[in-house]
């Protein structure tokens, strides 16, 4: 393939054994021909400060800069109370500042997300969506990939088990790179 997709890949999660790091690290094993997936953590980012915006702090600097020179973004995240995790919600508003310069502006995307529930994060991947409508993001609708009950899914050392998963995850991946295609208009 001529030109790959590069995806970035953010979870929302800080902790060390964290089922949504988990998953994003089993994501990089997953992608397809064609495509890579590299990750960037949220560790270190301060909370937002609009006094701060033209002045951000270097993380946030590079997370912007990572966004920009991707061609897609793939967000995996874990749902807090019915929501997204506010280090995910802090990310995003950064990388969205000054008004007129987010990083964020058309980047194609997929969602996906791990919880210790039956619900697998829905409600925080479709408060997601909603934050994708102002950001101009626009996300893979399908496959969904809400991975429930994932303390089932994966060993103690955070490796994916569950192969129903790696498929679903395998198809997202498919999906955002052709979708990636589709409407950056690079064919590959
Ligand atoms: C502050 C907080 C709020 C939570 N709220 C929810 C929730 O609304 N829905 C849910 O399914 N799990 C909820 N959980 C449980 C998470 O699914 C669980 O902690 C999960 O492991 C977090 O993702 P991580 O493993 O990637 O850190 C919550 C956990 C915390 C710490």
């Amino acid at each position: 393939m001529n030109n790959p997709i590069s995806i970035l890949g953010i979870a929302g999660s800080l902790r060390k054994q964290s089922y949504n790091r988990s998953a994003l690290r089993a994501a990089t094993k997953l992608v397809p021909e064609g495509a890579t997936l590299d990750t960037f953590e949220l560790d270190g980012i301060p909370g937002f400060n609009q006094d701060e915006e033209r002045n951000p702090p270097a993380k946030v600097v590079e997370l912007k800069k990572r966004v920009r020179a991707a061609d897609a973004v793939l967000i995996v995240t874990p749902e807090f109370n019915y929501s997204v995790p506010g280090v995910l919600k802090n990310a995003i508003d950064w990388a969205s500042r000054p008004y007129g310069d987010s990083a964020w502006t058309g980047k194609p995307a997929a969602i996906m997300g791990a919880s210790l529930g039956m619900i697998g994060t829905a409600r925080a991947q479709y408060h997601l969506r909603q934050m994708f409508v102002f950001l101009n993001v626009f996300p893979v609708n399908q496959p969904e990939v809400m991975i429930a009950r994932a303390a089932e899914r994966f060993d103690a050392e955070g490796n994916l088990t569950d192969e129903d998963t790696k498929e679903h995850i395998r198809r997202l991946l498919q999906g955002l790179v052709e979708w990636t295609r589709r409407i950056s208009g690079n064919p590959g």
